[in-house]
């Protein structure tokens, strides 16, 4: 579900027609839409509404103040993964005690930060930084609240690149380490053990791997209560994966927010959730103009646009799918065409062999379900300015980040 739809041939956000976004604020654009944001958000707390649960939306997918503050109204705490990221939670208002620290290294000034801001949890993902975390702690005169990443070693079928539960991965700490990482946890007294924490990937399709996952999690919980821990968060990370129009269909959210409340039942804790792509992923197209038609060697037809890998990389990246849509298709015969970037890159292809009604100079088109994962890995390769990006809400819209500027290409640099 999405509210981006044709109109008498035409593709809208809401109420607002693509091609007057494009008009008053020029291409690549990044258009997200608010009530698609606000209903997946809603979405997915009714889904796991069967448990005690707090939601931190994994600021990675998609960072922009306007989205953190929509999310934050809808009730959603915040999963972070750097100083950065903290420091765009805390600008947009969010409530550090909803705020979870995730990621395998973090420098001691972004430990220090999070740690003054008072957030609700530190992931832990090593022994070693369970000392740092502490001693950083200890010269602060806190207390720090940590969950121990715990890499629960599911088979996850998803990308190789985004898979993070084998046990080859530098994620989280191996499941027969826990007990006596909590130990060492316990003893550190500027330490507080709140919790026990998971995160198996990305882009994830089915079901069995998250259930799989939360019963592993659930016994460990139990185990280490046994053992003399309070356990009252146990954070389930994110993952559910989304329709691209290509590939496995993943489960409704209400599937499986059902399935992990009967993985956890009895578990008696505070369950986090981290969900990024699910929320964003369908709530954003990249609005992009076509610079030209060229014909390559034999019937090759390359559809070259003003986006490219450096403003969408999943494709050049992941091999990722994107549908690609015309916003105001002209009539007449399809044709199959690469959708390319100008950057020079043999792998600065958006979209491979589509079908699509006849682009030319000036059309534009919309790569879809780009909100995830889009923005916040662009880049300026080739010295192109970061995109715009325009937040929709029904008939009204505004630029939520400017496009930049070729004076922000040399900000900080000297001669
Ligand atoms: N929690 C942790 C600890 C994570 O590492 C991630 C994502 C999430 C939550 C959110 O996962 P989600 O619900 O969005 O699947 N750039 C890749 C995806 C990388 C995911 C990294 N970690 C892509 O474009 O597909």
């Amino acid at each position: 579900m999405n509210h981006f739809r044709k109109r008498s041939g035409e593709l809208f956000c809401e109420e607002v027609p693509l091609a007057r976004i494009a008009r008053e604020v020029g291409t690549p654009t990044y258009v997200y839409s608010s009530a698609t944001l606000r209903r997946h958000a809603r979405v997915f707390q009714r889904a796991v509404r069967g448990l005690d649960f707090l939601a931190c939306y994994a600021v990675k997918a998609a960072p922009n103040l306007a989205l953190l503050a929509l999310l934050r109204e809808e009730g959603f705490g915040f999963d972070i993964v750097s100083g950065g990221e903290l420091y765009r939670v805390l600008r947009a208002g969010a409530e550090p005690s909803k705020v979870v620290f995730s990621g395998v290294g973090k420098r001691r000034d972004e430990l220090a930060a999070a740690l003054k801001a008072g957030i609700l949890q530190f992931n832990c993902e090593s022994e070693e930084e369970l000392e740092q975390l502490a001693g950083v702690a200890r010269g602060m005169r806190r207390t720090a609240p940590v969950a121990i990443r715990v890499n629960p070693e599911v088979d996850v079928r998803t990308h190789p690149y985004i898979a993070t539960a084998l046990s080859t991965s530098k994620f989280g700490i191996p499941a027969n380490r826990a007990r006596a990482a909590y130990r060492l946890a316990a003893q550190l007294p500027d330490l507080r053990v709140v919790g026990v924490a998971c995160h198996i990937g990305s882009q994830i399709s089915e079901v069995k791997p998250f259930v799989e996952a939360a019963k592993k999690v659930r016994t460990l919980a139990l185990r280490l209560r046994r053992d003399g821990h309070d356990i009252r968060h146990v954070d389930v990370g994110g993952g559910l994966g989304v329709p691209y129009g290509e590939g496995p269909e993943p489960p409704a959210p209400h599937v499986y927010g059902r399935a992990l409340a009967e993985a956890l039942r009895g578990v008696e804790a505070k369950v986090l959730f981290e969900p990024g792509r699910l929320l964003v992923a369908n709530a954003a197209v990249l609005l992009t103009r076509v610079l030209l038609q060229k014909r390559g060697a034999g019937t090759r037809k390359f559809a070259v646009v003003d986006a490219a890998m450096n403003d969408l990389l999943r494709p050049a990246l992941y091999d990722a799918h994107h549908e690609v849509e015309a916003v105001a298709p002209r009539r007449g015969p399809a044709e199959v065409v690469d959708l390319v970037g100008p950057v020079c890159e043999s792998t600065d292809v958006l979209a491979r062999a589509r079908k699509l009604p006849k682009l030319r100079e000036g059309d534009l088109v919309v790569l879809r379900t780009a909100g995830a994962y889009g923005m916040s890995m662009s880049s300026q390769y080739n010295a192109r300015p970061r995109a715009a990006e325009v937040l929709v809400e029904g008939d009204r819209f505004r630029v939520v980040r400017q496009r930049e500027t070729y004076a922000d290409l040399v900000r900080g640099e000297t001669t």
